[in-house]
């Protein structure tokens, strides 16, 4: 009989703590999800820890709803981090092949991903991943996987994705106080392409834009690798304190207006339609016209927008990508959004629903899953490389775990 062991995943936005939990049998590509838990996320603000036992009350509230789902105890999960903190580099490694016959092993695929850390990163910043983009042997460049070639100089660029140490170190302790241990830390903005994207789409060259609470996160793809990745830090969140502000109304009946009577397309509302707050709110009873709600979201989505193209500006790769824009997170599911992305960065755009999973649980079938799904993925592609304690990661042992993985990629 075919191996099983249990997989879960932890993704802690700035609004919710989402947890998945799935069974990963042996030789199959998926996990088969039979669990999913959410609880509203206090005690952080923006990626960052301000209230500790808060946090591990969100945190356990999120792992008991999956348990309970999935009826099978959690012990260890795949941490996501986000938030501003996460940074993101280009380096570049070169090593001399070891071998005598010159025959690329995977010991030098490891050595020159070592090299490529080599670029000055501040003490308080921990490597949380290293991807490789592209090999060059000798001369030859665009290789995707060296491994069993025959060259002197092997040569590596690098996407290098770094995270404030005291953010990540203190979500551990959270995570560990809850009751679990951590698989592994994978930096949020990377996860949600895992959930959405297919290979063809990350060849041809595509950007999933997650709009979430407190920042939308980028992740840019070409020739099958990771290009790009960027933390913008508006959000939602910003979203519906433009709305109270403008409105004069509170936070949550912001919300409430944003989320019932939200769109980004102001053409669409009579200029004289009003809504009446006592609807939706015990705290503020005054009307407010609808068509100045709507032009306060859609302005705010265009600037998150604008945003999203400058940074796809500096990589040269504004209105360049052929495969588009991919929206997720819980923002995404804004009425409009996906006319005013294809506007706005004149590239084809469309909602990404978590894909690449196997179970029946309906309602990860949302774009705000993509994180945590995500992570489960990414998280049961590598070889489980279960650390308790804030030890840190191994990075030794984590470059022959990502050999493996991007061998994996490799069609
Ligand atoms: N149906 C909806 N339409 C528009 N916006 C929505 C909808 N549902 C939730 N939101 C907004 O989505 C935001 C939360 O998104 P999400 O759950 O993806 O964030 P998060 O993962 O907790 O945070 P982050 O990724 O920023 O750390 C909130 O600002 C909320 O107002
Ligand atoms: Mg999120």
């Amino acid at each position: 009989m075919a191996k099983s062991k249990i997989v879960a995943s932890i993704d802690i936005g700035s609004s919710k703590i989402r947890t998945v939990v799935g069974i990963q049998e042996e030789g199959s590509p998926v996990p088969n999800i039979i669990g999913v838990g959410i609880a509203p996320s206090t005690g952080l603000r923006k990626g960052a820890v301000i209230d500790v036992e808060e946090t591990i009350n969100s945190i356990s509230a999120s792992l008991e709803d999956a348990e309970r789902m999935a009826g099978e105890p959690i012990n260890h999960v795949f941490l996501g981090v986000g938030g501003n903190h996460i940074a993101s580099i280009n380096s570049k490694g070169v090593i001399a092949v070891s071998q005598a016959e010159n025959e690329i092993s995977e010991d030098d695929v490891d050595r020159v991903l070592e090299a490529a850390q080599a670029v000055t990163i501040p003490s308080n910043r921990r490597i949380l991943r290293i991807i490789p983009k592209t090999f060059t042997v000798d001369e030859q460049k665009g290789i995707k996987y060296p491994v069993g070639m025959t060259g002197i100089r092997l040569e590596v660029e690098t996407h290098i994705v770094t995270g404030f140490e005291p953010v990540i170190k203190n979500l551990e302790k959270c995570v560990l106080q809850s009751g679990v241990d951590i698989d592994d830390v994978i930096p949020a903005c990377l996860a949600s392409a895992e959930a959405v994207l297919s290979k063809r789409q990350k060849e041809l060259g595509v950007v999933v834009v997650d709009i979430g609470c407190g920042g939308t996160s980028i992740s840019v793809f070409e020739d099958g690798a990771t290009l790009h990745t960027a933390v913008i830090p508006v959000g939602g969140e910003n979203v519906t304190n433009d709305v109270a502000i403008g409105m004069k109304t509170s936070i949550d009946t912001a919300e409430k207006l944003k989320i019932e009577y939200g769109t980004t397309i102001p053409e669409e509302v009579n200029d004289r339609e009003t809504i009446d707050l006592s609807l939706i709110s015990k705290i503020d009873t005054h009307h407010v016209s609808k068509k100045q709600v709507v032009e306060i979201i859609q302005a705010r989505y265009h600037e998150i927008f604008v945003l999203v193209k400058d940074e796809l500006a500096k990589i040269h790769r504004d209105e360049m990508l052929p495969a588009g824009v991919i929206l997720t997170g819980a923002s995404s599911k804004m009425s409009g959004v996906i006319d005013l992305a294809r506007e706005t960065l004149n590239l084809p755009a469309q909602i990404g629903f978590p894909t690449n999973y196997d179970g029946v649980v309906d309602k990860i079938d949302d774009p705000a899953y993509a994180t945590v799904i995500g992570l489960l993925l990414w998280g049961s592609r590598f070889e489980s490389r279960h650390h308790s304690g804030l030890k840190g990661l191994n990075m030794k042992k984590s470059l022959s775990s990502i050999t493996k993985w991007f061998k994996n990629l490799v069609p």
